[in-house]
């Protein structure tokens, strides 16, 4: 089954206007969450929730200082017509500082027939988001089925350092499993996750893509529920972390493999130049403790060197840049510059199958009438959070939104060369502790943005855990509850 199908890059959503307002430009993205069908399967359909009806979402593509609104209407039937679950959304632009009422809030949910308008700054550093669903406990079915697309922020300094255009690929890595007649098969184990046995990369089963004998740069988009991924080539080939979830690193860093969670974003450089026209080169998994692992879930993707030319004046072609951005604020905070540090438990209720954060659930902060909070930070704080797994042997890839964080330590050590950049998910595994340090609500910024004040969600991006029910908010700048 693997390696039969060709490749297919992300498609672009064009922007359908342009409006004016005193501050300047803004375009406009109409998108539609809509019904499609989608052919993974061979001579088979499988139903699908798209944006535009498509899967993989297309990608939008936007310069730094573009001001965005994206008007998504729900136009969805009223239940998944696999699952049978409401299909409410809620649309998060992941990796964006956005206001609160357009964070993609879980309970703030568009029904069907309904628009929402949405406001993104793209005032922050050169980086690859994506947005996807997160409609209050059905984010995981609705997003397994599609809801889901990256978007790609771009800097000057970044467009200066790094492979653009056609040396500039989307890779975004998911897993499913199918029913006898093609339509996708639910099943997440009692809230434990779901590990699909078909790897599908841009919605291809185990594509096959031509690459020239170059640098390429891919940004690598786990979307997956619930799978973690441990990527690396064979043969192997070089490759150089460049950029994590909040954009370009200090410094490059010499991968020969990388634990990749879900939601996770790394931009890697693979090096091309060395191979001869015709070596295949594998992407493969080698996994993570508890996954569930099928024949051929092992293999993601194959690159097969072609010997097609290429601008041999693009300095990006041949030289892996070594300083990238050694400037990165988020990058230079130091524990003596935070103010309070906060202890958070990651657990499972044996009782109930529900995971918690600190021993509340999702339905509990919905409970307390959304005044329970994880946190409470003023503009311009900057905590150290502590993250600490007790919930057994399962791992938790947790996500704050607003800010972007940087890992002080893991388990008590150096974190991994390749989380040495800014972050906005960090894998959690099995008995681990990391500490994160981070900064609210940035007052600096000289523009007509407001800080970020207000509540934002922190969870855990196996959705088949946030959904049940692993998800919890912080407050910026509101005081105490
Ligand atoms: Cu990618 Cu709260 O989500
Ligand atoms: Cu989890």
């Amino acid at each position: 089954k693997p390696y039969q199908v060709p490749f297919a890059r992300l498609e672009a959503l064009p922007k359908n206007e342009v409006l004016t307002d005193q501050f300047g430009q803004i375009d406009v993205y109409r998108n539609e969450a809509k019904l499609g069908k989608a052919r993974i399967v061979p001579n088979m359909d499988t139903p699908v929730l798209g944006y535009e009806g498509k899967v993989p979402g297309r990608m939008i593509s936007v310069e730094q200082g573009t001001r965005v609104q994206m008007a998504m209407r729900n136009q969805l039937p009223e239940v998944h017509p696999t699952f049978g679950t409401p299909t409410r959304i809620s649309t998060h632009l992941h990796g964006s500082a956005s206001l609160p009422q357009y964070d993609g809030y879980a309970s703030d949910v568009t029904e069907v027939g309904q628009k929402k308008l949405y406001h993104y700054p793209n005032f922050q550093s050169a980086r690859t988001l994506w947005y996807h669903d997160h409609g209050v406990h059905f984010t995981s079915q609705n997003a397994y089925s599609g809801l889901a697309a990256q978007y790609h922020l771009h800097d000057p300094m970044e467009r200066a350092l790094l492979p653009q255009n056609e040396f500039d690929v989307g890779l975004t890595v998911s897993d499913m499993m199918f029913q006898a007649d093609g339509s996708q098969l639910w099943d997440d184990r009692s809230h434990s996750g779901l590990w699909g046995d078909v790897i599908l990369v841009n919605g291809a089963p185990w594509p096959v893509m031509k690459v020239k004998r170059r640098v390429y740069r891919f940004r690598v988009l786990n979307a997956s529920i619930s799978r973690s991924y441990n990527f690396s080539t064979s043969p192997a080939a070089p490759m150089y972390m460049v950029a994590t979830d909040g954009g370009l690193m200090p410094v490059s860093q010499n991968v020969s493999s990388w634990r990749h969670g879900s939601a996770e974003r790394y931009e890697v450089l693979i090096d091309f130049s060395g191979f001869k026209a015709g070596t295949r080169i594998e992407l493969r998994n080698a996994s993570n403790p508890n996954n569930r692992d099928y024949d051929n879930t092992g293999k993601v993707m194959a690159f097969d060197v072609v010997d097609d030319g290429f601008d041999p004046n693009d300095p990006t072609a041949r030289t892996i840049p070594q300083s990238l951005n050694p400037g990165n604020d988020i990058m230079r905070l130091t524990p003596a510059s935070s103010m309070k540090v906060r202890n958070i438990r990651v657990e499972r209720s044996d009782s109930s199958q529900q995971w918690m954060l600190n021993g509340q659930t999702w339905d509990d902060v919905i409970k307390s009438g959304y005044t329970s909070v994880l946190a409470n930070p003023n503009v311009g704080d900057t905590e150290i959070w502590e993250i600490e797994n007790k919930s057994g042997g399962w791992f938790h890839p947790v996500h704050i939104h607003l800010i972007d964080f940087r890992i002080l330590s893991r388990n008590g050590k150096d974190p991994f060369a390749y989380e040495k950049g800014p972050k906005d998910v960090v894998y959690v595994g099995e008995g681990e502790k990391v500490r994160l340090i981070m900064k609210f609500g940035d007052i600096t910024r000289p523009d007509h943005l407001a800080p970020r004040t207000g509540k934002y969600m922190v969870h855990c991006h196996n959705l088949a855990h946030e959904d049940h029910d692993m998800m919890h908010q912080f407050s910026v700048g509101q005081g105490t509850p």
